[in-house]
């Protein structure tokens, strides 16, 4: 099912959780809600599953009005961090739950239960478990339970809050993968919230970077890295630099670096912040570098660089591959000629595209 939301607000007081969401999901599509703990996921999430209500805002499921339908009707598939099973209800009985609460006129008939549930054990991995009590099962099976439970109503969407929150990394990136690999096979609509970076990209068809309530960018892990639409985004996706720099006739200057092969920039000349990752900044060593390494921490695939650039508060963040890096003098005290590869700034003279763009370009899809 597509989903299309638009203007959604939800306030709780005097507080705006929920600062006016518009947002459209495709048909199939794993979209993961990306953002910092507070910032409003799950309350986005509830309130697609009907247990909450916006203060503003539709929400369109297929054409249909879903604010206008109760959570049962909605038929949204849902898992919590925490969705603790039913401790008293055997395994099978807990991914058969949500059908034998059904109303006794839309139930299915208890052999039919009992297939799909089996059915749906086997699906997550599950089918020797069934007789077990959740208290049997490890955090990694419980959560897989909680899914095929989520699963047993045959959802129109699924929406998994921080469903693998509360586990050991090791395993949540064995379920990172398994999870995917069940979308390719069901190709549910699938909404899943994370504040973990590194899930999200790796999960997500696309992802939606969720700043205080609002929608910061929404893009591929592409997009949001090379990219971002705001300095919120690019500070999020961690490792960046911001580089005091003067634009002059569309060229930038950094004082003790070389900033000529950047792209040159249209708009007003002025002091512009320059964001600009860690490996695109070059070093070569050279006497009459203006610049000093102050420390050198080596990584296992490349070296990383504090280097003083005058006029700069902090030292820059830089990042070179050990092969790279190899030939070269780079030790700390060093004197180093600094080259920008590559950079952005935001604000006046920014060439990403705006969100209005985005969110066009979302519902053409
Ligand atoms: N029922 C509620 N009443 C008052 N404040 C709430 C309620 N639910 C959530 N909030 C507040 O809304 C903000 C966003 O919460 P939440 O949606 O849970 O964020 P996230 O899931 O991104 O961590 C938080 O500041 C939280 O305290
Ligand atoms: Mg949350």
């Amino acid at each position: 099912m597509s989903i299309d939301i638009q203007g959604l607000v939800r306030q709780f007081g005097d507080v705006q959780v929920l600062r006016g969401i518009d947002l459209s999901i495709p048909r199939g599509e794993l979209l993961a809600l990306l953002g910092a703990s507070g910032s409003g996921k799950t309350t986005l999430l509830r309130i697609l599953a009907g247990l909450d209500w916006p203060n503003a805002g539709s929400i369109h499921v297929d054409g249909q009005d879903w604010l206008a339908l109760d959570a049962q009707r909605r038929r949204a598939g849902f898992v919590f961090q925490h969705y603790a099973l039913f401790p008293h209800l055997t395994v099978a009985d807990n991914v058969a739950f949500g059908l034998t609460v059904l109303p006794r006129r839309i139930r299915p008939p208890a052999a039919e239960i009992a297939r799909k549930v089996s059915a749906l054990l086997e699906l997550v991995q599950m089918g020797e478990y069934g007789r077990r009590f959740p208290s049997q099962l490890s955090g990694g099976q419980r959560q897989r339970v909680a899914l095929a439970r989520a699963l047993a109503i045959d959802p129109e969407v699924l929406l998994l809050d921080e469903p693998f929150g509360a586990l050991d990394a090791a395993i949540r990136k064995d379920l990172r993968s398994w999870l995917r690999t069940l979308h390719r096979k069901l190709g549910t609509t699938t909404i899943f919230v994370t504040h973990d970076q590194d899930e999200a990209f790796e999960i997500a068809d696309r992802i939606v970077v969720f700043g205080q309530g609002r929608i910061e960018q929404a893009g591929t892990p592409d997009d949001l890295y090379e990219r971002p639409a705001s300095p919120f985004v690019a500070r999020f996706l961690g490792g960046v630099n911001e580089i005091a720099a003067e634009l002059r006739q569309g060229r930038f200057r950094v004082a003790g670096a070389d900033a000529a092969g950047l792209e040159r920039q249209v708009g007003g000349d002025g002091d512009v912040t320059l964001f600009v990752r860690p490996h695109e900044i070059d070093l070569a060593p050279g006497p009459d570098g203006e610049a000093v390494i102050e420390a050198v921490v080596p990584g296992s695939v490349s070296m990383r660089y504090a280097v003083r650039l005058p006029g700069q508060d902090v030292p820059v963040d830089v990042e070179i591959p050990r092969e790279i890096a190899r030939g070269r003098q780079l030790a700390a005290g060093a004197r180093v000629r600094v080259r920008l590869l590559r950079g952005r700034i935001f604000g006046q003279a920014a060439r990403n595209t705006t969100l209005a763009e985005q969110s066009l370009a979302a519902s053409a899809l």
